[in-house]
């Protein structure tokens, strides 16, 4: 398989894929993903909060992450892909790398995950270190409509809680497309996002999907799984709803930068209700 450089860049990963939208959408979502990750290694509170109150503790502590994803969902999404020993495996918004990890050890893929945070992609080199997993997985910078990765250069691609975020849906559809060899399979968990709700709010109003099915139709895939993920609403208000009621204490952990974009994001979600479900897909490209 051939991979990108898994150098970190010294060029900030909006010079090196530009904002898709040339709305500013992506350098805000940068900027606070970046102060998060920079700062995660002294959210004792955050890290806390998150952990207990958005999965419940149901993942591995090694593999940590920044979503809601559970053991029992980790395991629907690497049946659904088949993945096994020696398959190739793309995870976009890959983060500080837990969920695409935890799928390479419990696999025996390969992983190149992908992020436009480079302070995302040096965690996740770390963590690949600390779980014995260097040897197999790589990390580059790139977003959901430019991965940096050749045609058909993977088997598997997934990505975790991060889809709604992207300013183009269509263009990222098209680039898992690409990056998957014929036959291969795409699972996405992902929150649908309500174009009503999100008119003038700023990245999820940039390009708001109610229902991803018709689009990954649309891209060329056989849709083979689309199901809402159980008991999500009830995580996603009290982990959002936590980080709110935190504010002070996470500012005095992780300073002013991280804090406020985890507050901003907890408050938009917890007053707006701006997703109407989350969901599970899996999508085959056919032969
Ligand atoms: C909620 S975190 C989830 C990260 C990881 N999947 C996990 O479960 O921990 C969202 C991630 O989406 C990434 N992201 C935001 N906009 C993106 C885009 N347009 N393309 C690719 N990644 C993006 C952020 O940098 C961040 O790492």
């Amino acid at each position: 398989m051939s991979s990108p450089d898994d150098h970190q860049s010294t060029e900030t990963a909006a010079s090196v894929v530009g904002d898709v939208t040339g709305t500013g959408v992506f350098q805000v979502v940068l900027d606070g993903y970046d102060a998060i990750y920079d700062a995660l290694p002294r959210g004792e509170t955050f890290s806390r909060l998150w952990r207990t109150n958005a999965y419940g503790g149901d993942f591995p502590e090694e593999f940590a992450h920044l979503g809601f994803l559970t053991v029992a969902e980790a395991q629907r999404m690497r049946e659904l892909l088949r993945l096994g020993p020696g398959d190739a495996l793309a995870d976009l918004a890959c983060g500080a790398g837990g969920p695409g990890l935890w799928m390479a050890r419990q696999s025996g893929a390969s992983l190149i995950g992908a992020d436009p945070s480079a302070a995302g992609l040096s965690a996740a080199r770390t963590r690949a270190r600390a779980a014995g997993l260097a040897g197999r997985s790589r990390f580059c910078q790139g977003t959901f409509e430019h991965t940096n990765l050749p045609d058909g250069a993977v088997d598997a691609a997934m990505s975790v809680d991060a889809f709604q975020y992207a300013p183009d849906k269509r263009a990222a559809l098209a680039e898992f497309f690409r990056i998957l060899r014929p036959g291969g399979r795409v699972s996405i968990i992902a929150f649908e996002v309500d174009p009503a709700k999100v008119a003038g709010v700023p990245v999820l109003g940039a390009d708001p999907i109610p229902d991803y099915l018709p689009l990954l139709e649309a891209a060329g895939f056989d849709v083979e799984a689309y199901e809402e993920t159980p008991g999500w609403r009830e995580r996603v208000n009290a982990a959002f709803g936590a980080i709110a009621d935190a504010s002070d204490t996470l500012t005095a952990e992780m300073g002013e930068r991280a804090a406020a974009g985890a507050f901003a994001e907890a408050m938009l979600t917890v007053q707006i209700h701006p997703y109407p479900r989350r969901v599970l897909a899996v999508a085959r490209r056919p032969d």
